[in-house]
């Protein structure tokens, strides 16, 4: 049986059904998901059996994975752990810790791994331990965004260059979220802020968090010029909310939305999202 497609919001994402992605997919199941993530940028599934194993099988056939930078907790691995356990002791790990303390940025409007070369394509969210209130997951349409521009603005911005740094980008949450073995790790790079995508030739704003200021341009004047992007995009009449619930798998297109973590009671409740991040085929500047 073909799965299911239903739209969540006017402009973007669509619920899919009739699926388990945990179980093996043959080629014309994979490839109507692939298309849909192009379609509607950001899918949600309930009720799916994914654990470790599973995910990365499944994320796999969406191009190469990404390993995670030594800032996360599962640092060097295929998994961007969000979660408030401990890897080790599964013990309910304290607010001021720095794991904690790092998790924070993700409360920042961004897109996934816009601070390395080859920015991702896309990012696998799985709910294994759900909270039962709070840690909602914001998406906004960069594509809807866009395209709801006025005309003057798109020429503005066609052909510009952004400096994108998690150093950046975490530094507004405090000046010590990163070591120095950790900014060294993650050296500033450039990305278009307009990005097409290659199957419908539809555009995007390309900006968020990490990024920090645009090139050929006084540092002030861009990183005015982003907050105009970022708080165009992320209006509410381009934003959805996902309520998680467990076992909900959530993808979505870095290369055309914005997300954002809301906060949960890190003291009262457990969560644990597995993340896994597919990698881009290219980088955006040449
Ligand atoms: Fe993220």
């Amino acid at each position: 049986m073909a799965i299911s497609i239903t739209p969540l919001h006017p402009l973007f994402g669509a619920e899919i059904g009739r699926v388990d992605v945990g179980a093996p997919l043959d080629d014309a199941t994979f490839a109507a998901i692939r298309a849909a993530l192009d379609d509607y940028s950001l899918l949600v599934f309930h009720d799916q059996s994914l654990d470790d194993d599973r995910q990365v099988a499944f994320s796999r056939r969406f191009g190469p994975l990404e390993k995670t930078i030594s800032a996360n907790a599962t640092g060097g691995t295929h998994f961007a752990r969000q979660s408030n356990l401990d890897v080790g002791t599964g013990a309910v790990i304290p607010p001021e810790d720095r794991r904690m303390v790092y998790q924070k940025g993700n409360q920042l409007w961004h897109t996934d791994s816009s601070f390395k070369p080859v920015p991702a394509l896309c990012s696998l969210l799985s709910g294994r331990v759900v909270p039962p209130e709070g840690g909602d997951t914001g998406f906004a349409s960069a594509r809807a965004a866009y395209d709801a521009l006025p005309e003057a603005m798109k020429r503005r911005i066609e052909g510009l260059v952004a400096e994108h740094s998690l150093g950046y980008s975490r530094g507004l949450i405090g000046p010590d979220v990163l070591t120095e073995t950790q900014k060294q790790e993650v050296p500033a790079v450039r990305q278009v802020v307009v990005r097409t995508n290659p199957v419908n030739g539809r555009k995007a704003i390309y900006a968020g968090a990490h990024a920090s200021h645009i090139v050929g341009l006084p540092i002030e004047e861009g990183r005015a010029l982003l907050r105009e992007l970022n708080d165009f995009i992320t209006q509410p009449r381009f934003c959805y909310s996902h309520r998680w619930r467990q076992g909900d798998l959530v993808i979505w297109d870095n290369r055309c939305l914005l997300h954002r973590a809301t906060p949960y009671d890190t003291v009262r409740h457990q969560r644990l999202m597995q993340r896994t991040t597919v990698a881009g085929d290219a980088p955006t500047v040449a």
